[in-house]
């Protein structure tokens, strides 16, 4: 399943060629995946956009796997059907590590997906201490512990399932911030010293909304450490997939239209927040998660 997940689209993309105008939808549970949204539109910025949250069943860290998976399979059937995509985005780790398999069965365009940035942390690692930061639900995963068997066998691996991360995230874009003291409980599991005198020196985050919060996280760490955020490696995955951008559409920067599932969080401050990210037109269909 592992290599699935990065390269499971490769021949659908070889066959498809250079698109020249590709609608690519980006899909996370609610704000994070705007992080990803904004490496993939550089790398692309010639491409339609429509950015997806399921907010009406945020945050996904907190939900049992199978009403996970059939969750993201209803919400992607309606947004498939409505925007007819050639390429989506799941920029969620949470969901990514569990429902890519399924996804790629039940849908012929490809996936990308978001998994957390073990192999780079192990390669960029002096100490062989190293921290995962992300939901519970993505530290709990089976994908998540074969990744670290895999690539990080030869260091210590710290996994911190952050209870309320995501939900800070998202007030701070919606201009209501937590305080520090708040932020600082729960990235502090991420900072180890052993016996030995090895200190954490990596930590990846391994939610796209940790990365919203990064300015704050290097405030407010106790030391210093490289903070590993996947998303220009999506972008980069994305433009193998569909082609670089051409070199005439090379300006084209279009606005992005925002699709979400419950829309109770829309303030206006969060409206101008959005609108700043490219989200200039937000439309709502109501999909309650006990709606499937
Ligand atoms: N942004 C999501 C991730 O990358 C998850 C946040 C949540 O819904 O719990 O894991």
């Amino acid at each position: 399943m592992r290599n699935n997940l990065m390269a499971g689209a490769t021949t659908v993309a070889a066959a498809a060629g250079v698109n020249p105008a590709p609608t690519i939808l980006v899909f996370d549970s609610g704000l994070g995946g705007l992080t990803v949204l904004e490496q993939v539109r550089r790398a692309r910025p010639d491409a339609a956009y429509v950015y997806a949250a399921d907010d009406a069943a945020f945050p996904y860290g907190r939900l049992a796997e199978a009403t996970l998976i059939d969750r993201v399979l209803a919400v992607m059937d309606r947004l498939v059907a409505v925007h007819r995509p050639d390429l989506v985005v799941i920029a969620c780790n949470t969901a990514s590590t569990l429902v890519l398999p399924a996804l790629r069965q039940r849908f012929a365009i490809p996936f990308v997906g978001v998994v957390p940035p073990i192999k780079p942390a192990a390669e960029a690692t002096r100490t062989r201490r190293i921290s995962l930061l992300a939901t519970p639900g993505t530290v709990a995963r089976a994908y998540t512990h074969e990744l670290i068997e895999t690539y990080a066998g030869a260091c210590d691996v710290t996994l911190v399932g952050a209870p309320n991360l995501a939900g800070f995230a998202e007030a701070e874009l919606a201009g209501a911030p937590v305080d520090d003291a708040r932020l600082a409980a729960e990235i502090a599991p991420c900072f180890i010293i052993g016996a030995e005198g090895r200190r954490t020196d990596v930590v990846c985050l391994a939610c796209t909304h940790y990365p919203l919060l990064l300015p704050r996280f290097q405030a407010l760490a106790p030391w210093p450490v490289l903070w590993i955020d996947p998303a220009p490696a999506i972008a980069r995955r994305v433009t193998q997939l569909l082609g670089t951008v051409q070199r005439s559409a090379q300006d084209a920067s279009g606005s992005v239209l925002g699709a979400f599932t419950g829309g109770a969080g829309l303030t206006n401050a969060l409206r101008t927040s959005l609108a700043v990210r490219g989200l200039t037109a937000v439309d709502v269909e109501a999909m309650p998660l006990s709606v499937q």
